[in-house]
């Protein structure tokens, strides 16, 4: 039989924690996110359909975002047990330079249509965190107003080799200028992957009022505030464009570039050069022969090729036949500091992230794309002391094993 009694009001003041509220919003709103997927959750909320789509989305059935997401949650990790991992190191070398993370922020168009605060909120975040930043081709912020929000940081530009190939230099000529010190060349592009939600959305560039966005805008009222009251999107020298963003890659890409154009883009610029978008053992070779300095194994983001190569899964294979060759970066599938450790495990020498950024980014600005950072790092240094490492040197494959869930019928490891 239980005895109870009258409580004490001395025995209820310790359990009353009642905090003072945070009367900033933003603030409040991001400190209820403990994960990308929550950051995810807020940036939908929180962003008109067309461009959270366009962010979210991916090309035709969306298989291949779909399977690299799936490929990390599928990671079984095994830690290594009785380490001193009081300190965690997370810092590396990238591309003759410091990140004192081992991730840097990809390239992503239209930037500013996601949220106002657009690329500057990235590459300002970026340089807070001792990270390098990518500026996309397809940016709407200038290669300048980037270098001078983030003057000490690391900045690399994104080259999409378009039909006028001189203004495609131009560009390049600019960020070597304004200090970038790495060029990523995408080259899989030659023709826009159909992004299905975009079409349906009748997404235009930048998005149109019709009675759909309208209705859909309501709730959202400060993304269209900050959006009628900044500087017009606007990227290049291209102002507006009335069709999907797949339909703006066809009309503006060059789909002849080949290995010898690479050879001659390498040649013009003075700093480090990657290929990004690197699918095929093979092409990883190839780029490998060229003497490129890095190379991002990517299907980009699920973006271009539906059913492409899970990256995560040629990188054990594309490692060690590239050792001692350009230093491979991993992208696609990234929502969580784990995956990031996994890929280092297994032989990437650094990783970036798209969308993990954008939803902090759509989340709130600046401060949202700094609580993307701070929610990965807490992850990646929590994996790593669970797993015994105390630097990214420590970590090996020996610390994980990835279960695969779609073997090949027949294998083929020639295309890896
Ligand atoms: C909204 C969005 C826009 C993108 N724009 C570009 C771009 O302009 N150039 C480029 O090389 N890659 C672009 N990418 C691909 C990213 O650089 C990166 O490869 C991809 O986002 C990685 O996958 P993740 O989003 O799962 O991290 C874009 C990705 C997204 C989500």
């Amino acid at each position: 039989m239980v005895q109870r009694r009258i409580p004490k009001v001395r025995d209820l003041a310790p359990l009353m924690q009642f905090k003072k509220p945070d009367l900033n919003a933003r603030r409040r709103r991001l400190a209820s996110a403990y994960t990308i997927e929550d950051l995810y959750k807020i940036a939908k909320r929180r962003t008109p359909k067309a461009p959270f789509d366009y962010t979210d989305g991916a090309a035709e059935g969306e298989l291949s975002l779909a399977r690299a997401r799936q490929a990390f949650k599928d990671i079984q990790f095994h830690p290594a047990i009785l380490r001193d991992v009081s300190q965690v190191d997370t810092s590396t070398t990238i591309l003759g330079g410091p990140s004192a993370l081992p991730f840097g922020i990809a390239p992503t168009g239209f930037t500013r249509m996601m949220q106002t605060e657009g690329e500057i909120a990235g590459a300002t975040a970026a340089g807070a965190a001792g990270i390098p930043y990518s500026l996309s081709t397809m940016g709407t912020s200038s290669i300048e107003d980037v270098a001078q929000a983030n003057p000490t940081g690391r900045n690399w530009f994104q080259l999409y080799m378009w039909k006028d190939r001189d203004r495609s230099m131009a560009l390049v000529d600019r960020a070597a200028k304004a200090g970038f010190d790495t060029l990523l060349v995408t080259v899989d592009v030659p023709v826009g992957g159909a992004r299905l939600r975009d079409a349906r959305n009748g997404m235009t560039i930048p998005p149109s009022l019709t009675p759909k966005t309208v209705l859909n805008a309501a709730p959202r009222m400060k993304w269209w505030f900050d959006f009628l009251t900044t500087e017009p999107l606007s990227f290049a020298s291209l102002d507006r464009w009335s069709g999907t963003v797949a339909q703006l890659l066809d009309t503006m890409f060059d789909p002849t570039v080949d290995f010898d154009d690479l050879r001659w883009i390498a040649e013009q610029w003075p700093g480090k050069v990657v290929v990004k978008g690197i699918q095929t053992l093979d092409d990883a070779r190839r780029v490998a022969d060229i003497g490129v300095d890095g190379i991002v194994l990517s299907n980009h983001g699920g973006r271009q090729l539906d059913r492409a190569p899970i990256p995560f899964h040629m990188l054990p294979t594309v490692a060690k036949e590239l050792s001692g060759g350009p230093e491979i970066i991993l992208d696609t599938g990234i929502m969580n500091g784990a995956d990031i450790v996994a890929a280092i495990a297994l032989g990437a020498d650094f990783t970036l992230i798209g969308r993990a950024y954008l939803y902090g980014l759509m989340a709130g600005g600046r401060e949202g794309v700094d609580r993307a950072i701070e929610i990965l790092t807490g992850e990646i240094e929590r994996t790593m002391k669970l797993l015994g490492a105390a630097s990214l040197a420590d970590l090996t494959p020996e610390h994980v094993t990835q279960l695969q869930r779609l073997t090949p019928i027949e294998a083929d490891r020639s295309r890896v």
